[in-house]
């Protein structure tokens, strides 16, 4: 790739130099009204592997980067080639960055668990877990000690813990008076949580105190698998997923929560980027009665997907066990237990943007050993 191959305003926007960038933060200096309109490659040297300038070894295509200096402002640039030639990193919030399984089967590698004390001691191993949610959407820690805020513990290792109208941490057990069926012994069918929020919490933590209930096991569905066979499937209910905002609402004595987005969430590419699927909160659509329409014979259909045994990873959680997932695209569930049964999880929210930060540290430390 050489410069002249790339837009110039592109290029000159990726200078480097001290004039364009902060050398302390990186930040860029400038606006992009500042550079010259007819903004064009003056001349163009290539550079030896020293850096210098140099009078290009076997022909343009193999000096190891370039100097550009640019008409007509004569500003001076440099890339190495390495950097020119490099790929685009796909969006990691989007399915392409994902490795979607359709069933617990697919999951080649077993469940991506390790015990606390080994997420704690080995950053290759923290690293691993983090990337486990990052591209399968979820990790089991085990061994969690049985303290009461441990969720915010464990969010705090790779992030930032986000509070909601349940609190800071929410008690999941059978309350005398709950605001959400969650807070009761009924089963609950596989769902992203709070979709009646905007921004919704990107990520959940479960963290198993007690469970000695018959009953009240978990579930895990991958939402992106399932919102990749509609569209494999039924592209018409796909498109009526992503084409209608739909509303979600909560309310309490104190909350009335409302926000209104499509179940299935694309980007402007049409890749599937979220998925928000509960149906405790859908609301009343108004809408035209042939767009309703499509939009009910898209929901029953990818209902039954999301809903079908076969998709779902089925375990329980016993003490100890703390699960972190994308609340944006794996749905989770609980089967019913009996209710006296001693069953009592706490758990917290946080977010994706956090944790991939965190990935990219590690990997940097990875890559750059002390
Ligand atoms: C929740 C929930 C699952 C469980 O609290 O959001 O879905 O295992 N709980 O009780
Ligand atoms: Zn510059
Ligand atoms: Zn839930």
């Amino acid at each position: 790739m050489l410069p002249t191959d790339v837009p110039a305003l592109w290029l000159r926007d990726n200078c480097a130099c001290a004039d364009c960038r902060d050398p302390l933060t990186g930040q860029k200096l400038y606006q992009i009204t500042d550079l010259p309109e007819e903004l064009a490659v003056g001349t163009l040297t290539p550079l030896d592997g020293a850096g210098s300038v140099g009078p290009g070894s076997d022909g343009p295509g193999s000096a190891d980067g370039w100097e550009v200096v640019w008409a007509p402002d004569g500003h001076v640039s440099r890339y190495t080639a390495q950097w020119l030639g490099q790929a685009a990193e796909p969006d990691p919030r989007t399915e392409d960055a994902k490795d979607l399984w359709g069933s617990a089967a697919s999951l080649a590698d077993g469940l991506p668990e390790t015990t606390w004390s080994a997420y704690l001691a080995d950053d290759a191993e923290r690293l691993r877990m983090l990337e486990a949610v990052a591209r399968l959407g979820f990790c089991l820690l085990r061994d969690v000690p049985l303290r009461d805020g441990q969720s915010q513990q464990v969010a705090r290792t790779f992030g930032f813990v986000r509070e909601t109208n349940y609190g800071a941490q929410f008690e999941v057990r059978v309350e005398e008076r709950p605001n959400n069926l969650a807070f009761t012994n009924v089963a609950i069918t596989p769902h992203t949580d709070n979709p009646y929020r905007d921004p919704v919490p990107t990520l959940q933590l479960l963290h198993c105190l007690v469970n000695d209930a018959e009953g009240g096991d978990s579930g895990l569905v991958d939402g992106f698998a399932a919102a990749a066979a509609l569209r494999e499937s039924d592209f018409q209910a796909f498109a009526a997923l992503t084409g209608t905002p739909v509303p979600f609402v909560f309310r309490d004595d104190v909350t009335e929560l409302s926000a209104h987005l499509p179940l299935i969430g694309t980007d402007p590419a049409g890749r599937i980027r979220e998925v928000r699927f509960n149906n405790r909160s859908l609301g009343t659509l108004r809408l035209p009665a042939a767009q309703s329409e499509a939009f009910y014979a898209g929901y029953r259909a990818f209902a039954r997907l999301l809903l079908d045994p076969e998709r779902q990873l089925t375990f329980k959680l016993g003490p100890g066990d703390c699960l972190v997932f994308d609340n944006t695209r794996l749905m989770h569930a609980r089967t019913a237990f009996a209710r006296g049964g001693a069953r009592h999880l706490q758990g917290c929210y946080a977010d994706l943007d956090g944790l991939l930060s965190t990935v990219g540290v590690l990997r940097r430390k990875e890559a750059q050993p002390c």
